[in-house]
């Protein structure tokens, strides 16, 4: 860990202050002295160099078949370019169920945070539920649990479906980005781009009858506007979902909750919005 500077005298107390200083302050990994390139440790040992030896006949004729692209661990970081964002969009449509989704994102590398991402956050919750909740990008909690909302937002979550009387069970939870940005920034719009036709096959092989946007980020993304969050909040609309549309709705984001919390009422509104709704569709079978 890098040296904190504390004297010999300090008390445990102390210690404990500032490790929660420096919690608060975002310091959330124990590093040492050493820089250290987390992209080169993932990087797969040079291949041997090539033994070249003397024909002894002629050689044959190059396959006319062009070989299959076979996609190793990244040397290099990958740049989100059109064409990657064509193949997540092609890899994407592919998939015919959430494991096959699952299982494409798990080989996919056109995205760099997978290279600094303990997990894929695949999803949380029930599959097919009524409810589909999209978040941002999971954090350094879902990184380590491999499942979204777990951390201190996913707890206040909790407690804002049990007001309208749902579990986890009852929704189904993914985010836009599926692997944690590292140090929790805001994912480039080069990853929100390359990500997005996995989260949009996602809602449609989920089906919900309800999407629910948590957050600006996620509402920004998923209802294609530039509209603020606490002026697009609230408001249902439509989403189109292969063949129909659904009703989708943004909401304020739990994190944002958490450091304004005054606004929980607006939240709450949407949530008892979110219930009628439910309650007035009728079960879905
Ligand atoms: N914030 C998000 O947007 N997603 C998570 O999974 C956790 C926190």
């Amino acid at each position: 860990m890098a040296s904190s500077g504390v004297d010999q005298g300090v008390t445990a107390a102390g210690v404990s202050a500032l490790l929660a200083w420096y919690e608060a302050m975002g310091v959330d990994e124990v590093v040492g002295e050493v820089p250290v390139d987390r992209f080169a440790a993932r990087r797969a040992p040079p291949p041997p160099p090539p033994i070249v030896a003397e024909p002894i006949e002629a050689p044959p004729p190059p396959d006319p078949v062009p070989a299959p692209r076979v996609r190793t661990q990244s040397a290099e970081p990958v740049l989100a370019t059109d064409e990657t964002a064509r193949e997540a969009r092609a890899v994407a449509a592919a998939c015919a169920s959430l494991d096959e989704l699952r299982a494409a994102l798990e080989r996919f590398e056109g995205c760099n945070l997978r290279l600094t991402a303990r997990s894929l956050v695949f999803a949380g919750g029930m599959p097919g539920s009524r409810v589909m909740m999209v978040g941002e990008a999971p954090g350094r909690e879902e990184d380590l649990q491999g499942l979204p909302f777990v951390g201190r937002s996913g707890q206040l979550l909790d407690l804002m479906l049990k007001a309208i009387g749902l579990g986890r069970s009852d929704v189904y939870i993914a985010n836009v980005v599926p692997w944690r940005p590292p140090g929790n920034r805001t994912p480039t719009p080069q990853e929100t781009a390359v990500c997005r036709p996995f989260i949009q096959r996602q809602i449609e092989l989920s089906a919900p009858e309800f999407l629910i946007c948590l957050g600006g980020a996620a509402a920004k993304e998923l209802m294609q506007t530039n509209e603020g969050i606490l002026r697009l909040r609230g408001q249902w609309r439509s989403f189109a979902l292969g063949e129909r549309n659904i009703r989708a709705m943004a909401t304020l984001h739990p994190a944002y909750l958490l450091r304004q919390p005054l606004q929980k009422r607006f939240a709450w509104r949407d949530f008892l919005s979110l219930r009628d709704a439910l309650a007035a569709s009728g079960p879905a079978n």
